[in-house]
């Protein structure tokens, strides 16, 4: 080689480039997921179902009404009882329903290895909490905080401290009757640095996050929810509602609250609020975001709220796990609560104030927020700028 600082320099650009990509796929979970076809609904006034029931056949409710369908997901739904549970041991437990699929789906080996990796341990959903080595950092039950009406429940990873502690310093702690948590995944990550002594630290000073022992990757979103549905019957059962949102939006706590509490009683009881998605297809280009084989799954998929955050009654907690222990596995965290509301008889409620992609026509400024109840994505130094400006008692819009 002539050139040896050449090298130098190429390998230097390469390990860039490589970080770059790196930092892109990291952060992917948190685009917008808007798969095609998929129209935002304006807001339905027509009453569906209020009450939450669970048919013994779920077939009809989830489309599955036609012979035994080809697609994986879709017979196993036609056949599915109920999902073997974590620490059954009958049959080889929750992984032999991974080992089953990856047997019997024919193209299975070249599926994407994050789905690969999903539906090896996709019916193995309890996992125990992680909790920081020298104790303490346990969370509090509403028992003893007193019983919130509205709790924050901020889907987070290990690593993104600036994110959470731009939500505490802001919309976070805005009012009385809410509680804020955050639910994260172990911090000792598949390959990555070992965040655990920080998140430990973290855990300690501020006792609102809740940890549980499985990698935090992005098809692992939906432990993180049935998790916190399971934590909420045994700590906060009388919770009146859950909002499920992405660490990286911005609520309009007080206007989301004013929202709830005018709501009609019989809406309230069976509510799933958001940004609503209908007639959304699944991606088939393979090696794109989304991408969803179809020996997979097919069909369309059921209408559901943006995972950039939605409102959930408190009292259905205990029949979306139900409905979960019947609903087979699906790798994306909002179709699958989408899946399980379907399963209930329930439909999602657009309100045009949830916006889970910055509105384009709209400079990113406190008046822009007049009608919004919460928008994403922000960076954490733009939630506070914009949490400033509210505090303003000048404000004029
Ligand atoms: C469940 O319902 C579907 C569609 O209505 C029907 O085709 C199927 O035979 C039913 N399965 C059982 C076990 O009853
Ligand atoms: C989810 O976490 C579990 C437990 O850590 C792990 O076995 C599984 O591979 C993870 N899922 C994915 C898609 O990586």
């Amino acid at each position: 080689m002539r050139c040896p600082k050449c090298l130098l320099c190429l390998s230097a650009l390469l390990t860039l480039l490589g970080l770059k990509v790196y930092i892109e796929w990291v952060s992917e979970p948190h685009l917008t997921k808007a798969y095609p076809g998929a129209r935002s609904t304006p807001p339905d006034p027509t009453p569906a179902s209020f009450e939450p029931t669970l048919p013994a056949n779920l077939s009809a409710r989830l489309g599955q009404t036609g012979p035994l369908p080809s697609a994986y997901w879709n017979q196993q739904q036609w056949r599915l009882g109920t999902l073997p549970s974590g620490d059954s041991v009958e049959a080889g437990g929750c992984r032999a329903w991974g080992t089953a699929a990856s047997s019997e789906i024919p193209d299975f080996t070249s599926y994407p290895e994050d789905l690969r990796s999903f539906l090896l341990s996709a019916a193995c959903r309890s996992f125990p909490p992680w909790l920081p080595a020298g104790g303490g950092g346990q969370v509090a039950s509403c028992s003893a905080t007193g019983v919130p009406y509205l709790l924050l429940a901020v889907k987070s990873e290990p690593g993104r401290f600036a994110q959470r502690q731009a939500v505490r310093e802001t919309w976070g702690h805005a009012a009385p009757d809410t509680r804020l948590l955050f639910l994260l995944g172990s911090p000792v990550g598949r390959g990555g640095p070992h965040l655990g002594s920080l998140v430990a630290w973290e855990s300690h000073r501020y006792n609102d996050l809740l940890l549980w022992d499985f990698f935090d990757v992005p098809f692992n979103q939906t432990l993180k929810d049935l998790l916190l549905l399971d934590w909420l019957g045994h700590h906060c059962p009388d919770v009146t509602f859950v909002l499920h949102v992405q660490d990286d939006a911005f609520v309009h706590t007080l206007a989301l609250l004013e929202h709830l509490r005018g709501l009609p009683p019989t809406w309230a009881r069976g509510l799933y609020l958001g940004e609503v998605f209908t007639h959304a297809k699944p991606l088939r280009k393979p090696g794109g975001p989304f991408y969803v084989p179809g020996s997979f799954f097919e069909g369309s998929y059921p209408a559901y709220a943006s995972t950039g955050g939605y409102v959930i009654a408190g009292r259905l907690a205990p029949w979306l796990l139900q409905a979960a222990a019947r609903v087979a596995p699906f790798p994306f965290d909002d179709v699958y609560t989408g899946l399980c509301f379907r399963a209930l008889g329930l439909v999602p409620r657009a309100h045009p104030g949830f916006r889970t992609a910055w509105p384009a026509d709209r400079p990113l400024q406190a008046c822009a927020l007049r009608d919004l109840l919460l928008v994403r994505p922000l960076s954490p130094q733009d939630s506070i700028r914009l949490w400033k400006h509210l505090q303003n008692p000048q404000l004029r819009c």
